[in-house]
């Protein structure tokens, strides 16, 4: 098969995008493709772009409503320990306790306690009258439910409870806005941009009639640019400049930056932030949140392994060149040794980057892009609480600026909630000679989808729509 091969037989002539080290953090960042070809970077515009374009219109709106209501909202304490434990907040829930976090909170962590770990913001540089501290949170299983045992603010090594009045309030913004940072920041972008090497080696290395190709390249489109956009383009939320109504964080691009490295290469003896390793199972996620992926996560990887044990044995020296090619840039991919001498480990491989860049990845917009922005603030403007005893009254209508709120209104519209143009469940796949055979399993995939989808509203824990998430990472 391979000596047959012609540059035609490829997508892009064997010519087509391919990783590099990430010019800005070789060392600390996933790898990046910056060079596409034209038809992406047309293909994003058209269809993603223009959509951004259209909607900086209503930015006078979203300011207004930042005039019409201002400042944050309260937020109960059920409001807190839900946001903690039954959003995608619940991806910083870890039941490891590191010496950091004993030293912290000694005694009062039990068998069963849990630590909700927001340190990664330290390395934010902050505008002037802005603030944002490092936290951690202790959870505790009660008969209501999991909740907030105490909160722990760097700035002021102290230790804050529930119905301590004004510092338990203000301490708790502290929390979702370290949270909305991390969320977006540090945890989210391992979805996007370690994922992209598979992107381009797809398109590049494998011939069209691939059937590997053919599974995933719907799952690969629009991505590369949207990744380019982000993280080299000038106007990119990233950089927060004044002027632009969509840059809701709170300081400069340097200390943003560092955010996305701490989530790539981890915080150095903090169990909670390690080194990224691509994952060969489903994200381990606390509660119904994380419920919700692992019944997807079945789903897809039956599907998986229906389709790939089509591979021919000529398919399988490409899927080997393929797993070679991605595992000299991807921390924890497996080798053409190991896949060779163990061929479920393709199915694994495969699963992963199928379920992450369609369900696993909306779902964190879907939910993210819906919570209250006044209640999941990105910028405050008060200091964090000096100690728990400190009673001044928190009112919350003066902690931002209607700027402030209307920058985020925007950046959720633009960036943070889903938008899907192409969805999973309307994904056709063109598998050439063999589209009859394998269409009978995605048809039967898609059933099994809805299938779940029926089940989890049953359970109530259906997180958003299945007609809502999207084919590939195009937002
Ligand atoms: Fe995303």
């Amino acid at each position: 098969m391979e000596s047959q091969r012609k540059p035609s037989d490829f997508l892009y002539q064997r010519r087509g995008p391919w990783p590099q080290p990430c010019p800005e953090h070789p060392f600390g960042e996933a790898p990046a493709v910056l060079h596409l070809p034209l038809r992406e970077t047309i293909d994003w515009w058209f269809h993603i772009g223009s959509r951004y374009l259209r909607t900086l219109l209503s930015a006078p709106l979203a300011y207004l409503r930042g005039i019409i209501q201002p400042g944050l909202q309260m937020v109960s304490d059920r409001d807190f320990n839900d946001y903690l434990t039954k959003s995608m907040m619940a991806k910083f829930i870890r039941p490891e306790f590191d010496d950091e976090d004993r030293r912290v909170f000694g005694d009062l962590i039990k068998s069963d306690s849990l630590v909700v770990d927001l340190q990664a913001v330290r390395v934010v540089k902050t505008f002037d009258g802005i603030w944002v501290c490092p936290s951690k949170v202790l959870l505790e299983k009660t008969a209501y439910g999991w909740q907030a045992q105490c909160i722990h603010l760097q700035s002021s090594k102290e230790l804050f409870y529930p119905n301590a009045g004004a510092s338990w309030e203000l301490a708790k913004y502290f929390v979702l806005q370290g949270a909305a940072l991390c969320a977006t920041l540090v945890v989210h972008p391992l979805l996007h941009f370690p994922l992209d090497a598979i992107n381009a080696i797809t398109k590049t290395a494998l011939p069209k009639d691939h059937l590997l190709f053919q599974l995933l390249l719907p799952h690969t489109r629009f991505t590369l640019y949207l990744e380019k956009a982000v993280l080299t383009f000038k106007s990119s939320l990233l950089h927060g400049k004044w002027w632009m109504p969509y840059a809701p964080y709170p300081g400069p691009y340097e200390g943003l930056r560092d955010l996305l490295v701490e989530g790539y290469a981890g915080i150095e003896q903090n169990v909670n932030y390690p080194a990224y390793q691509y994952q060969l199972e489903c994200p381990k996620i606390f509660g119904s949140y994380g419920e919700y992926h692992r019944r997807y996560y079945r789903v897809v990887q039956g599907f998986v392994d229906a389709v790939l044990a089509n591979l021919s044995k000529e398919e399988w020296v490409y899927a080997l060149h393929w797993v070679h090619y991605i595992h000299a840039w991807l921390p924890g991919f497996p080798s053409r040794e190991s896949v060779a001498s163990t061929p479920q480990l393709l199915n694994k491989i495969v699963t992963s980057y199928l379920f992450n860049v369609t369900i696993g990845h909306t779902i964190d917009h879907y939910n993210y892009g819906r919570m209250n922005i006044r209640q999941v603030p990105l910028r405050l403007r008060t200091p964090p609480p000096s100690s728990p005893s400190e009673s001044s009254r928190v009112d919350p209508s003066r902690l931002t600026r209607f700027w402030d709120n209307g920058k985020y209104e925007m950046a959720s519209k633009l960036f943070f909630s889903s938008s899907t143009k192409t969805s999973l469940l309307n994904t056709h796949y063109d598998f050439g000679d063999r589209q009859f055979e394998i269409q009978r399993l995605v048809d039967e995939f898609k059933l099994k989808l809805q299938q779940t989808e029926a089940d989890l509203t049953r359970e109530g824990i259906n997180y958003m729509p299945l007609c809502e998430v999207a084919a590939s990472i195009q937002f």
